[in-house]
């Protein structure tokens, strides 16, 4: 979701207007992905790089979480949608954490759908979490080096149980991947839209899952082979 500080600037508006209006958009992009029966939307809504920005917009960024979360907790359950929370949860202010957990665990019995924000998420902080873990195992004698392979490895990622993301969309059109689930993406298709993330709406989610209809995904085969199938 990028593109909320310059979708203000061009209005002449403090950069929190853009967070603000970026904010109401996630419930249109929730519903316009329900619409679409994609089980799985994740949001990178704070990375761990995200801290360095200026103490007022953190701020700002921190409560306007609470606000979402104490607004939209009884939509996602009207809606049916589980909510997941990747990242260290535990370093966000104790006020932002309350109403996270709360709404994970009113949302916890919803199967069909889910919504998995990325809060104080960053794939390399994740990889070297999941790395003490397995060693820990391995110590333990739970876990054996010989044996380990990419689900056992990726059992021990935040994303446990979620599938990888077929489709990545950055708005905006900024290029690159910003620390964002770097492993699980390894065969995701990328899409890169202009569109800055308060005005990317339903029309441009659709557009966006049409061009991935029309890609051709060869996991490393030949395309004559994926023809085949
Ligand atoms: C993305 O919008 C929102 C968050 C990272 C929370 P930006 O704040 O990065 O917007 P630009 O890039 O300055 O336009
Ligand atoms: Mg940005």
């Amino acid at each position: 979701m990028d593109g909320n500080g310059r979708w203000a600037r061009q209005r002449g508006l403090p950069r929190i207007e853009g967070h603000r209006q970026g904010v109401q958009n996630v419930l249109r992009i929730v519903d316009a992905a329900n619409d679409l029966d994609i089980k799985y939307l994740t949001l990178y809504a704070f990375s761990v790089e995200n801290w360095q920005r200026p103490p007022d917009e953190v701020s700002a960024l921190m409560h306007l979480l609470e606000i979402f979360l104490n607004q939209y907790t009884s939509k996602l359950i009207e809606r049916k949608v589980r909510l997941h929370i990747i990242g260290d949860i535990e370093a966000l202010p104790q006020f932002a954490q309350l109403p996270i957990n709360n709404a994970v665990n009113a949302t916890a019995h919803f199967t069909e759908h889910s919504l998995i924000l990325a809060l104080n998420y960053g794939a390399r902080t994740e990889v070297l979490k999941a790395i003490q873990a397995y060693v820990a195992d391995v110590q333990s004698g739970k876990a054996d080096v010989d044996s380990l392979d990419w689900p056992t490895f990726a059992g021990y990622l935040t994303t446990k149980g979620i599938p990888d993301p077929d489709l990545i969309i950055r708005t905006s059109g900024e290029n690159r991947l910003s620390n964002f689930l770097l492993l699980q993406s390894a065969y995701s298709e990328m899409y890169f839209s202009p569109v800055l993330w308060p005005d990317f709406g339903a029309e441009q989610l659709g557009e966006a899952v049409n061009a991935f209809a029309h890609r051709e995904r060869r996991f490393g085969k030949t395309g004559e082979q994926i023809k085949q199938t």
